[in-house]
């Protein structure tokens, strides 16, 4: 059995970054995989919430999933909060995953930055909830962004110590799969930070609602240096801003960062900037009504949930203490 899951926090727009390091890939292995597309809702906690504006975002990012072709009748499109495996694995794999690996998660560094002491503990143990969602599932394969490799390769590491700890194959250890020529997309104003839902600038980043104005706006403002482009992948070393462009290019244009640099060569980049304009961008305002459509995936989850507390030595039932005093 060939099984996705991937998610995505419910934390302002979708921008390109979010569409072509992750949602276009899932769908195009739609066909090919049974997929669980999640609304991570539990880790957007992590870090402070408006709460209306949390619940406004949950719908707003399923229905940009749907309109950018997640076909949530095939699969199962769902929030996280809503089924509890994730939270009741979580705090399994809580203890399972060593205090060591945590520490070495450079998302969390990234995230607290200086104020570490401050941060929520929900942060801290963030990668094991992600774990918790995969697993739950036994999901073999997990698309998303260049930026979430460690996190995965944390999960391999929490599965094959489950595995071995309790002496049964419990879990698969899933595959990433991060494809395509833009699998880190950047900033558009800063090549060496990744464009994002919470960078202050609304010029870092192309939010997948934008109208076709703004877009233009945003790529004639795009940052870049002043060299000519090159011939090659390999030249573009120490220039981030243009790899960046060129790359975002070449995933929309559906080509190779090769094939890109071979058509751009010794032109610059307000040239290149040109051409994005042609490329068509999904547009996610179309189809808001279907994010109605959520599928139980409680079907699932809780097939394997019970084998996990099993083999951890917890009663494999609930049982309710009733009290005629209660
Ligand atoms: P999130 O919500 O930050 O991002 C959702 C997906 O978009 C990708 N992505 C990017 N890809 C390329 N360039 C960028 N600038 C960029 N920004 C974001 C991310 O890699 C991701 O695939 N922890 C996850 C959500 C999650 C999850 C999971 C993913 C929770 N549980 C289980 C997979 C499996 C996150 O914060 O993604």
């Amino acid at each position: 059995m060939r099984r996705i899951f991937s998610g995505i926090q419910p934390t302002g727009n979708l921008h390109l970054g979010n569409y072509l390091g992750a949602i276009r890939n899932w769908v195009r292995l739609q066909d090919e995989f049974e997929c669980l597309f999640c609304v991570v809702d539990l880790h957007a906690i992590t870090v402070w919430q408006d709460p209306a504006e949390l619940r406004a975002n949950t719908r707003r990012i399923a229905a940009a999933m749907i309109a950018s072709g997640v076909d949530a009748e095939k699969h199962i499109v769902f929030v996280q909060s809503q089924v509890a495996a994730h939270a009741q694995l979580a705090w399994i794999l809580n203890c399972v995953a060593r205090l060591g690996w945590l520490n070495r998660m450079t998302q969390f560094k990234e995230k607290a930055g200086k104020h570490r002491e401050n941060a929520s503990v929900g942060l801290y143990a963030y990668p094991n909830l992600m774990a918790a969602d995969i697993l739950a599932y036994k999901a073999t394969h997990v698309p998303v962004g260049e930026d979430q490799k460690q996190h995965l390769e944390l999960t391999r590491d929490i599965a094959q110590k489950f595995n071995a700890d309790f002496g049964v194959p419990l879990f698969p250890l899933p595959e990433p799969l991060i494809l395509g020529p833009a699998t880190r997309v950047m900033s558009l104003r800063d090549g060496k930070v990744k464009m994002s839902k919470s960078d202050a600038s609304e010029y870092s980043r192309i939010n997948m609602t934008d109208d076709a104005d703004t877009i233009r706006r945003k790529i004639q403002k795009a940052t870049s240096d002043p060299g000519l482009l090159p011939d090659t992948p390999e030249e573009l070393e120490g220039r981030p801003e243009a790899a960046n462009l060129l790359g975002i290019y070449a995933a929309l244009a559906d080509q190779t960062l090769q094939a890109a640099c071979s058509q751009f060569a010794g032109e610059c980049s307000r040239r290149l900037n040109e051409h994005w304009l042609t490329l068509q961008l999904p547009d996610s305002s179309r189809s808001p009504r279907k994010c109605a459509v959520w599928r139980a995936t409680r079907g699932i989850s809780m097939r394997f949930l019970p084998r996990a507390r099993t083999a951890r030595g917890l009663l494999p039932r609930l049982l309710c203490a009733r009290s005629s005093t209660w």
